[in-house]
Order: structure tokens, then C-alpha cells, then sequence
């Protein structure tokens, strides 16, 4: 492992990009390696045991490119599976968006009514409630699964009039309970924020953690002096399970680049 090694990152699809988005603003010469398990997203609707095998697959596939730092893009793998990356890959750090999201709630809330929304099996598994109450036992901490938001995230929905029918749907609960976060805590909503934020209205701060994730992985890359300090700025090695060239008109669209070359890999 040496400074020019990648940063490997993974998630269930194009939801992970808002991690990459903010590992490249933070860190603009290292060289990232982008794994959307396109062909089996969504996670965050099956079963712990499946999360797991994946989470093991996905790790399985980034190691091939010897990352120094992993980075779990997913809040579905970081609540259930976790443990199942650091084994996979034991000699190098890995990150998870989960316990970010987490600590940043807990610094913002004056309130101490913190709402998140997450996937059926983040919001299921209680990982957030555990992480934040193990901050703060006097936080409390409601949560609400928002499933369909995946996939109009996937479709790239971002100001569809249907998001927004679901979003009432599913924020109204929240909004009449008092919080003042919430915790977006599933990778594919930042990319609805306009719509969530607008449906939240303006006196509920949002979370997003992929700014966090970054700034722990500058700090521990730093630590360790294994940060790229080369002036290049590397565009990411992306790679997909399945179709690419979709994920690739998806790429271009949220991160506002030239359509990238995306590879396909068996999963
Ligand atoms: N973006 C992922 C998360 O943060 C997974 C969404 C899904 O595949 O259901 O949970």
C-alpha cells in the first residue's frame, strides 16, 4: 500500500456518488475506485443475510484494484454488515457513512429530536438510534423507511412531481413530530434534497454525511501518511455490474461531467 494507491468506495448504485462527489472536493488527487452494484440494487429491501453476501462481494471486487481506505457509501451495508467488510479486508481502514451521519446529527440538534430516514433494513436494523444514543442517551431519535425513494433516485426523478407526491407521504409523519434534523441516512436521497428539503420546510436542518466521510478520510489518510500530495486529479475508475451506459448518462447528469467510460464486472 502506498500513497498512490486508490480509495476504493462502494454502494448498491448511483447513491454512493454523493460520497464521491465530496472524496474528490476533499481530496482531488487521489485516485478513486467507484463500485455501483447496479445489478442488484436496492439493497435496503432484502434480507439481512443477502446484505451480507453482497457487502462481501463488493468488497471482494474493490480489493483487486489493493485500495489503502475503503469507504462503505451505503448506510444499508454500514448498519448491517459493517463487520463483514472489515473482515474482508483487514489490513487497511474502512469507513462508514452511517456513523458520520450520526455524529454530525448530534452536533447540530439543539432540540434533541432527531428524525432519520433510511431504507426498510437501515431503519429496521435501529442503527442509527443505537449510534446516536451512544453519543447522547437523551437524544430521541425517530425514524421513518422511505423505499421508494431509491429507485426515483435511480431514475434520476430528482424534481419529478411524483417525488414530491412521496415525499409528502412519507415526511409528513416526521414533520409533525417536532425534530429539528434529519439524518439523510440512505446515499441515494441527497440526490432528492431539493424535494425533501422543500417538503421539510426551512426549520429542519438536514444531514447529509458524505462531507463528514470525506473529511475522516483526509484526516485518517493524513494520520497514517498515506495521502496522494501528487497535482494531478485523477478521474474515477468506475465500475458497474450492470448496465453501464446508463449508469454513465446518470454519472454525467449529477456530477456534471463528460460522459465517463464505465466498466462492466461480474458480480
Ligand atoms: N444507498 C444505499 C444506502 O445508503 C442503498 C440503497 C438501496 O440499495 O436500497 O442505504
Amino acid at each position: 500500500m502506498h500513497t498512490e494507491s486508490p480509495i476504493g468506495i462502494f454502494d448498491s448504485g448511483i447513491g454512493g456518488l454523493t460520497v464521491v462527489k465530496a472524496v474528490q472536493a476533499a481530496l482531488p488527487s487521489e485516485q478513486i475506485i467507484y463500485f455501483g452494484d447496479t445489478a442488484r440494487v436496492p439493497y435496503g429491501t432484502k434480507s439481512q443475510v443477502t446484505i451480507r453476501k453482497y457487502a462481501s462481494e463488493d468488497t471482494a471486487i474493490l480489493m483487486r484494484y489493493q485500495p489503502k481506505l475503503i469507504i462503505v457509501a451505503c448506510n444499508t451495508v454500514s448498519a448491517l454488515a459493517l463487520d463483514v467488510v472489515e473482515k474482508s479486508c483487514s489490513n487497511i481502514p474502512v469507513i462508514g457513512v452511517l456513523k458520520a451521519g450520526a455524529e454530525l446529527a448530534v452536533q447540530v440538534t439543539r432540540n434533541n429530536r432527531i428524525g432519520v430516514i433510511g431504507t426498510q433494513a437501515t431503519v429496521s436494523s435501529n442503527a442509527y438510534a443505537r449510534a446516536i444514543n451512544h453519543l447522547d442517551s437523551e437524544i430521541e431519535v425517530l425514524s421513518q423507511a422511505c423505499p421508494l425513494f431509491v429507485p426515483f433516485a435511480e431514475e434520476g426523478f430528482i424534481d419529478h412531481p411524483a417525488t414530491k407526491l412521496i415525499a409528502d407521504e412519507y415526511l409528513a409523519e416526521l414533520r409533525s413530530q417536532g425534530i429539528d434534523t434529519l439524518v439523510l441516512g440512505c446515499t441515494h436521497y441527497p440526490i432528492l434534497r431539493r424535494v425533501i428539503a422543500e417538503t421539510l420546510g426551512p426549520n429542519i436542518r438536514i444531514i447529509d454525511s458524505a462531507e463528514a466521510v470525506a473529511l475522516r478520510t483526509r484526516d485518517l489518510l493524513s494520520e497514517s501518511g498515506k495521502l496522494n500530495t501528487s497535482r494531478k486529479t485523477p478521474a474515477p475508475h468506475l465500475l458497474v455490474s450492470d448496465l453501464p451506459q446508463k449508469f454513465s448518462m446518470l454519472y454525467q447528469l449529477f456530477m456534471g461531467s463528460e460522459l465517463p467510460d464505465v466498466e462492466l464486472v461480474e458480480v
